[in-house]
């Protein structure tokens, strides 16, 4: 796992962008891993930035959303669909036909999640997922006690993910209770992994994500299983870390590539 403590959270979400517009470089039909909420809003905006300013071109790219919850329409203003489109899709060339959320509204949540799990893999499967982090430590909707073996599928979210996104709602009562999310083991199949946190209320969690035992009470924890990750924090979320001096001594002694 690599830490990359940045300044500032727009410091953090250049960074990131910096390693998906790399791949799209290098893979142009690349198959990228998005995430919504308040965290990858600024790596977004650099996406669109290089491609409008930089010509950085996702003619070719194909998008696996990692959940949605479930009740809401996609033209819903909460849904993921209308936050990817409005943050991301509308100001990039991402073929509609490349893109893929999960359904909020399926009315058959198996076949719709066992169907969702075969497009990845038939789309070779996924090069780089980009991941937030609850402060519950979850991943996509993962929470504390999902499988680490767990594929997409139906779940009801926690009570404290329920209060954290009522935020984005007139009221409480109008979060949904229940999501389809990628499970862990999906994520993990990901090529490579891009994980970003900012903020105090995000550093308990990546503290145990990053240094604690690896545990289902935490699924970001799971990411310490896969072979390629790269963990942007701002300062503020890597306030916990009992390692901070060896993250950015290692940062700083990063071996020249031969
Ligand atoms: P946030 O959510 O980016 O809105 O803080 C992250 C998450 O719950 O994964």
């Amino acid at each position: 796992m690599e830490v990359l403590i940045a300044e500032t959270y727009d410091e953090m979400s250049v960074r990131a962008a910096a390693v998906v517009g790399k791949l799209i470089k290098i893979k142009p039909n690349a198959v990228l891993g998005m995430a919504t909420g308040s965290t990858p809003l600024g790596l977004y905006r650099e996406l669109v930035r290089l491609h409008q300013d930089e010509g950085l071109d996702f003619a070719q790219v194909t998008t696996f959303n990692l959940d949605e919850y479930v009740g809401l329409p996609n033209d819903e203003p909460h849904s993921y669909h209308y936050f990817m489109h409005e943050h991301f899709f509308q100001h990039v060339d991402v073929p509609s036909g490349n893109i893929y959320i999960p359904s909020g509204t399926t009315s058959n949540h198996a076949a719709f999640c066992a169907w969702y799990e075969e497009r990845i893999r038939e789309c070779g499967g996924i090069d780089i997922q980009i991941l937030g982090i609850g402060a519950d430590g979850h991943i996509a909707f993962n929470e504390p006690g999902s499988s680490l073996g767990s594929r997409t599928r139906l779940k009801t979210l926690a009570r404290q993910t329920i209060e954290d996104n009522a935020r984005f709602f007139e009221r409480p009562d109008d979060v949904p209770v229940y999501a389809i999310t990628m499970g862990v083991g999906t994520i993990l199949e990901a090529r490579a992994i891009v994980m970003l946190a900012n903020g105090k209320t995000k550093a308990a969690a990546v503290a145990r994500a990053i240094e604690g035992p690896v545990t289902s009470m935490i699924t970001a924890s799971a990411l310490q299983l896969h072979p390629s990750v790269r963990v942007f924090l701002d300062r503020d979320a890597a306030s916990e870390l009992q390692m901070n001096d060896y993250w950015n001594w290692v940062q700083e002694n990063r071996p020249r590539q031969g």
